[in-house]
């Protein structure tokens, strides 16, 4: 029986994750859950799921949970606060963390599972952005295993050797990271200006939380798995294409220096890398549907339009810069995705606020996570000021 923790159960991939689980009850047991602030959804994966632990980082929505259960008579003890997901993330009873909190709020956590020797499933990429060099360094410290729950890195992964090391030493050209391009792959410019949250959280192959559904239709989705890939392959963006492929079937490909090209498809169902990632090395059945090829559209592939996207050149050029240059974009970003969805900032002003943070501040070598932590924090400052000054 394997201990597992849910960082963000209530979210889409926290979902997902409990519907694989929930196949396997003999295999895995849930020892802890957290939300921020769905009390009900938690309420009733307790309920369902019976974990040790449950943890709500709003302190107001765990009173409200431990009312619930304690009327219910059900026993699981309710934690508060951001601290204690670091406390469930380092249980001696958990051997896998799921990291699916949604963006700098998961940092902590994730790295706490990372310096305690845990399988970390990554799907919080904004932990990895942040952090890259110190988190790699916990991971490798700490023998921590750490498997890319986002669907091109884990399809990489997938299509790499077992023994990895570098590009260089497993005869590997170039990593093609595939994304679908979002919902206005097709939209000009001009049109683009209009657009109200609703359209952009319109994914056309994928149902996610609305931060990183916006996060595609910018392409700064794209842009941050760059520097994901970049830290979890050990690699440089001179070394990754993205390629534009609107079906989302093939997940990212791998093209090695004999000329050989390796894939990873399937139907565009996060259960399929989350699957993977917990039963690694092993296989189980994952509940997707399985590709039938005699009924699949065509499969086209085009090149990114850095004009129209232009979260793309930002996200480059920040891992280009290194040092706390990836947090501050991850913050402005975070900070703008809001105020769109917040309908106060126009969906084409987003790259513009974080190109303007990333002009305001000066980034530096990030050692420590209290430096990251720092400029995460003016860098939120500053993109409010910006948009304040804009709105
Ligand atoms: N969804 C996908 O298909 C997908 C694919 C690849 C990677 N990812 C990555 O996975 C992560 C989660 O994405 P998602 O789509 O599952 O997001 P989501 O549906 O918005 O869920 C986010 C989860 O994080 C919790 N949360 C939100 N703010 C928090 C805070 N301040 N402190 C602690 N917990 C907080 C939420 O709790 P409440 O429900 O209580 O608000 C929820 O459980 C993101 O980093 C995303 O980039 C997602």
């Amino acid at each position: 029986m394997k201990g597992i923790v849910i960082l963000g159960a209530t979210g889409s991939i926290g979902v997902n994750t409990l519907d694989v689980i929930s196949r396997y009850q003999n295999d895995y047991r849930v020892v802890a859950l957290s939300a921020h602030r769905q009390v009900d959804r938690l309420y009733q994966q307790c309920l369902r799921f019976k974990p040790e632990y449950a943890v709500m980082s709003d302190a107001a929505s765990a009173e409200q949970l431990k009312a619930k259960l304690s009327h219910d008579a059900v026993d699981i003890e309710v934690l508060a606060g951001s601290e204690a997901l670091e406390t469930i993330a380092s249980l001696e009873q958990v051997d896998i963390v799921m990291a699916a909190i949604v963006g700098a709020a998961g940092l902590k956590s994730t790295l706490a599972a990372a310096r305690h020797g845990k399988r970390v499933l990554l799907a919080n990429k904004e932990a990895l952005v942040m952090s890259g060099q110190l988190f790699m360094d916990e991971v490798k410290k700490n023998n921590a295993e750490l498997l890319p729950i986002d669907s091109e890195h884990n399809a990489i992964f997938q299509s790499m050797p077992e023994h990895y090391e570098s590009l260089q030493q497993a005869g590997i050209a170039k990593i093609l990271l595939t994304g679908s391009g979002g919902p206005f792959r097709q939209r000009s410019l001009s049109e683009l200006s209009g657009v109200t949250p609703d359209q952009a959280c319109a994914h056309p192959n994928w149902s996610m939380g609305r931060k990183i559904s916006v996060d595609s239709a910018t392409m700064m989705n794209k842009g941050l798995e760059l520097i994901e890939a970049c830290w979890l392959f050990d690699t440089d963006p001179d070394h990754i294409q993205i390629v534009v492929h609107p079906q989302s079937i093939i997940h990212s490909m791998v093209q090695y220096i004999d000329g050989s090209v390796l894939a990873q498809l399937g139907q565009p169902d996060m259960r399929t890398p989350i699957a993977h990632a917990l039963a690694w090395p092993e296989r189980i059945d994952s509940g997707v549907e399985m590709l039938d090829f005699f009924n699949m559209q065509q499969l086209e592939f085009e090149k990114p339009d850095y004009q129209r996207f232009p979260c793309l050149r930002l996200a480059e050029e920040a891992i280009r810069t290194g040092g706390t240059a990836p947090a501050i974009l991850n913050a402005a970003n975070e900070v703008a995705v809001a105020s769109f969805l917040d309908e106060e900032l126009a969906f084409t002003d987003i790259p513009l606020v974080i190109e303007e943070t990333l002009h305001q501040r000066q980034s530096r070598a990030a050692t420590t996570l209290d430096d990251i932590i720092a400029d995460d924090m003016a860098a939120r400052e500053t993109a409010e000021q910006i948009i304040k000054s804009r709105v």
